[in-house]
């Protein structure tokens, strides 16, 4: 089905922050209408970048998100998007490596997953969301990058043997669950990503695709024709800018003049006219190689959220002590007050230490200095009552997630305009993604005949 392109990629401005919430549902709406009548100009605009701004991150559709997600990897997304240009998706057939039992709806998992991602302000205009499985040139491009890998890299990722011991009652001794992170590379080169915000449990992953693009460079990188390919993609960036690059590379190549090329690849960031494989290209031929076909990319740690679970746990579907987004906000203040302490108060006199107390760390994400004062105080001196001490956090916690509840409602009531977002998600992804794919191809002599 062909599905209108509703939302123009948006330029980072700085009150898109607060904006984005904000604007939600209704600005979506609003933008759907005239947009409709304004799908001329938007093609223009969703032109060339620079592949080291882009960033691409990936979430497995195994439940509900929760407090922990927001604050650890979610408030990084809704930053990053307005630094950079960016791709997240749900990774569906991820999931299916560990879940092939059907033991999830991923259907009804990756809706409400977007949803979530929406309500909490990741904006459909400045990042592509999109669902890994129907951008299906990962999976050709997994296959291909399968050819090279050899078996010890991927046996020897940490995880593999990690999730096997963890999830003894899971039969993951599949071809497909060793495949993992190469999936995984092939999600991240196939958009050519510069960063890839993840948790430090995902850093081994991205090692792995930072070897794989080596690899494949190494043995791929001299395409056929490179030299003709190079040379025409110089005409394209225009007179001026050809004639220049020529000189510095020239500059370069018989003088050594490391300023010239530094130039002339300052020459070619700024270049808008030339498709990324041909800036890549270019980028080769400055310094005499073959192209860069694949880009490595650098992981971005995203900071653990110091968001302690209800048992002072990290918060974590596996301990099942989380408040989800869509937790009933009627429950949000029952969890809370259940929350144990610092056991030393066993009465109300007995007085306590904060360090020593799972709800002191939620004070920490929620809690103003004075507040926190107020709680140091009355904790030490038995002033104050743990009921009393948790009762800032629960107002807090519903006051936070009123807001993004009302924005899931809205997406809930009317599910197509989701579809609608992750379409045009989709074909933005596959439009990048086609690109990289197609240098593969021809590298690896699958050309087009
Ligand atoms: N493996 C990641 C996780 O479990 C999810 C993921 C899949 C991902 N593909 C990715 C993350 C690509 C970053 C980039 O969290
Ligand atoms: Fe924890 Fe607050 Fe009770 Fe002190 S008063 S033990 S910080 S809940």
């Amino acid at each position: 089905m062909a599905f209108p392109k509703l939302f123009v990629r948006e330029k980072a401005t700085q009150n898109h922050f607060d904006r984005d919430r904000i604007a939600g549902y209704n600005h979506y709406l609003a933008r759907l209408i005239s947009l409709q009548t304004n799908l001329h100009n938007q093609e223009s605009e969703l032109s060339k970048v620079d592949s080291q701004q882009r960033v691409l991150s990936g979430m497995r559709p195994t439940g509900r998100l929760h407090l922990g997600h927001m604050h650890g990897v979610l408030n990084n997304w809704v930053k990053l998007q307005h630094e950079y240009e960016c791709f997240f998706f749900v990774a569906d057939w991820h999931a299916l490596t560990t879940h092939h039992d059907h033991s999830l709806s991923l259907d009804q998992h990756v809706l409400d997953m977007v949803i979530d991602w929406l309500a909490v302000g990741v904006n459909p205009g400045s990042a592509a969301l999109f669902v890994q499985s129907r951008v299906p040139e990962h999976a050709e491009l997994h296959l291909l990058l399968s050819m090279i890998t050899p078996l010890g890299w991927l046996e020897r990722v940490p995880s593999y043997k990690d999730q096997q011991d963890k999830l003894q009652e899971k039969d993951l001794a599949t071809y497909g669950f060793l495949g993992y992170p190469l999936l995984q590379a092939a999600d991240i080169l196939i958009y050519r990503a510069g960063y890839v915000p993840v948790g430090a449990d995902q850093v081994a992953h991205v090692e792995l695709t930072r070897e794989t693009a080596r690899r494949f460079n190494h043995i791929y990188g001299r395409e056929p024709g490179f030299e003709e390919n190079a040379t025409a993609a110089i005409k394209k960036m225009g007179k001026k800018a050809a004639k220049q690059y020529s000189n510095l590379r020239t500059a370069y190549q018989e003088q050594g003049d490391h300023e010239a090329l530094e130039k002339a690849k300052a020459l070619l960031k700024e270049q808008q006219n030339i498709s990324i494989g041909d800036s890549e290209r270019l980028f080769g031929y400055l310094e005499g190689g073959g192209k860069m076909i694949l880009a490595e990319p650098q992981a971005l740690l995203t900071k653990s959220a110091k968001m302690p679970g209800l048992d002072g746990q990290k918060m974590s579907k596996s301990y099942d002590n989380t408040i989800t987004l869509r937790e009933p906000l009627d429950q949000v203040e029952k969890k809370i007050s259940r929350m144990p302490t610092d056991p030393a108060r066993v009465r109300l006199r007995d007085p306590g230490d904060p360090e020593k107390c799972p709800v002191w760390q939620l004070h920490q994400t929620y809690s103003s200095a004075d507040t926190k004062q107020w709680v140091v105080d009355g904790c030490t001196s038995a002033g104050i009552g743990c009921l009393e001490c948790k009762k800032p956090i629960s107002d807090a916690i519903i006051a936070e997630l009123e807001p993004i509840q009302k924005e899931a409602a809205q997406y809930e009531k009317d599910p197509d305009i989701v579809r609608s977002i992750i379409a045009e998600g989709c074909e933005t992804a596959r439009e990048a993604a086609k690109e990289t794919l197609q240098d593969v191809r021809d590298a690896m002599g699958l050309g087009r005949w």
